[in-house]
């Protein structure tokens, strides 16, 4: 597939983001519960995704249209970023979110400063997301064993990494 471009989000993004963030399967597997209002939806972008230091909006190839998200999110440790993607149900399955990480990769070290590894913790139960992280070159480091509360439950996750001196995939 053609490669999807990613920018800043805007306030006018709610109604296309309104898409995947009230969507429960969607957000099976993050760390927010579904989304029930436009208004709720809007603080978060207003008061989180903008002032974000890295939290772009996933353009699908050709229309422009907004997907999806991609971020990475400061940590403790400033060489340290932590990457999450999200796509819109209605796009799953054709490459956009594989896509989105390898241009977020691409892009990221260069605009973060003192960025130097992406990591990307993934639950055991998400071969999807664990295949995106492969396929976008993320290197599987090994599974951290009830690592991450998650929705009342301690969950084993699979850590993932990608370095500032690693090869972008092809
Ligand atoms: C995970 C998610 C981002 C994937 O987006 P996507 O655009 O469909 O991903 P891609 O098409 O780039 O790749 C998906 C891969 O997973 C595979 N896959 C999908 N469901 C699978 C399953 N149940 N078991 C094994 N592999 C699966 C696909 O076959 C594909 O691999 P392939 O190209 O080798 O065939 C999307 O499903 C999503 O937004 N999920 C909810 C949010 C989420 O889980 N985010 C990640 C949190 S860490």
């Amino acid at each position: 597939m053609a490669e999807v471009t990613l920018r800043r989000f805007e306030l006018s993004d709610v109604d296309a983001m309104m898409a995947w963030a009230s969507d429960p399967q969607v957000a099976a597997f993050c760390r927010w519960e579904p989304y029930e209002s436009r208004e709720a939806l809007l603080a978060f972008l207003r008061d989180t995704a903008l002032p974000h230091p890295w939290f772009r909006a996933v353009c699908a190839p050709g229309s422009g249209e907004v997907v999806g998200a991609v971020s990475v999110a400061p940590t403790a440790e400033r060489c340290r970023g932590e990457l999450g993607y999200v796509l819109a149900r209605a796009h799953w399955g054709k490459g956009v979110a594989t896509s989105a990480v390898r241009r977020a990769l691409r892009d990221v070290f260069a605009e973060v400063e003192g960025l130097r590894r992406v990591e990307a913790l993934v639950d055991v139960d998400n071969p999807a997301s664990q295949r995106v992280a492969e396929k976008a070159g993320l290197r599987r480091e090994g599974v951290l064993r009830r690592h991450y509360w998650h929705k009342g439950h301690a969950r084993d996750m699979v850590m993932y990494s990608f370095l500032a001196s690693d090869p972008l995939p092809g």
